[in-house]
């Protein structure tokens, strides 16, 4: 076991981490969940000190290689205007909607819809997959659309009767949605990691985790398991951010919100994932129900735009204006 695990890591690519770390250190990070170049670059020295029981400057040393193995160097502020230049959105079908994300669901970022029960997080969900497949001009980008379910909720006759709303091909568009059942948190994690193998190959322009917090928050249940479930969510995150940005696609979780009457203090719809996903996503957007199919969405601390409220509705063709 430990030589075979040692050898997957070395198989990772990372030579130069690599010579940092030897076979014992090696099973430490793969028995605290790092197992991938990616997972130890963006982790922090502390995390490492605590979670894998390392020496800070140890820690800190496999850190730097870890980073100079996927040489996630500076990038002048040109080369980022370059790239965010690529950035392109898919259309919610909702003008409301998309004017609130400012234009679109964003290609290089994860935008998190988060809402109690009911509230639509699903169905956009399943709007964008098919949206993805439009035209550039339709407000597509041509695409397809991978998709984590985790709570068994991905309908294909949803996914059907949307498609017939925007004037595409049911079969072409249900042949372009990747759909993986996620069992557990590792399992979806995993599937996050080994997406970047399908996600060239079948053009991905989508990715949907929904939910993202469901099994986290079933499995690390208790005030004691709650560093160890932020620690995964953070890695898991960073998975998805790095494929946002590899491959220009966009990012799309869900979070659902439970309403605690039981709570005293603080704000009872306070989303799963709490600070570490607040930061991470790039857009949040909280969704609540309003009278019949009318749904209100709010976008929430965003970098650039605007805070704001806007009314839309789920219809049978799919999410659409008030
Ligand atoms: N075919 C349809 N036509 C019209 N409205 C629909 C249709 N299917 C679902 N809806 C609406 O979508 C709602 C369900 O929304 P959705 O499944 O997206 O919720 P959610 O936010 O994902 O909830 P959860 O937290 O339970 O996953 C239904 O209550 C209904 O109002
Ligand atoms: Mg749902």
């Amino acid at each position: 076991m430990a030589g075979l695990v040692f050898a997957w890591i070395k198989e990772q690519g990372g030579l130069a981490a690599m010579a940092e770390v030897n076979q014992r250190t090696a099973e430490k990070l793969y028995a605290a969940g790092y197992n991938t170049l990616e997972s130890i670059a963006v982790a922090s020295p502390m995390e490492l000190v605590e979670v894998a029981g390392l020496g800070e400057t140890q820690a800190l040393k496999i850190i730097n290689a870890a980073r100079e193995a996927l040489e996630m160097g500076w990038m002048t502020a040109a080369e980022l205007l370059e790239k965010r230049k690529e950035v392109v959105r898919i259309t919610t079908m909702s003008n409301n909607l998309d004017s609130l994300l400012g234009g679109g669901v964003e290609t290089q970022a994860i935008t998190e819809f988060y809402g109690k029960f009911g509230s639509g997080k699903t169905q956009i969900c399943h709007q964008l997959a098919v949206t993805v497949q439009l035209p550039f001009e339709k407000g597509g980008l041509d695409g397809a659309a991978l998709y984590i379910d985790t709570e068994g909720t991905f309908r294909p006759e949803r996914i059907r009767a949307m498609a017939e709303g925007v004037g595409l091909d049911p079969d072409e568009v249900l042949n372009r949605i990747y759909v993986a059942r996620a069992y557990n948190s590792d399992h979806q994690m995993l599937l996050a990691e080994k997406a970047k193998e399908i996600v060239e190959e079948k053009n991905i322009k989508l990715v949907v985790v929904d939910s993202l917090t469901s099994h986290f928050r079933a499995e690390y249940v208790g005030r004691g398991k709650l560093a160890e479930r932020q620690q995964k969510l953070n890695r898991h995150i960073h998975t998805l951010q790095r494929l946002a940005d590899a491959y220009n696609l966009a990012v799309v979780v869900t979070n659902q919100v439970m309403a605690k009457p039981d709570i005293l203090f603080g704000d009872p719809t306070e989303p799963v994932g709490g600070h570490v996903l607040a930061h991470a996503a790039t857009y949040r957007v909280y969704l609540r129900k309003g009278k019949g199919d009318k749904r209100i969405a709010r976008l929430v601390d965003s970098p650039h735009l605007p805070e704001g409220e806007v009314v839309f509705t789920i219809k049978p063709e799919g999410i659409r204006d008030a």
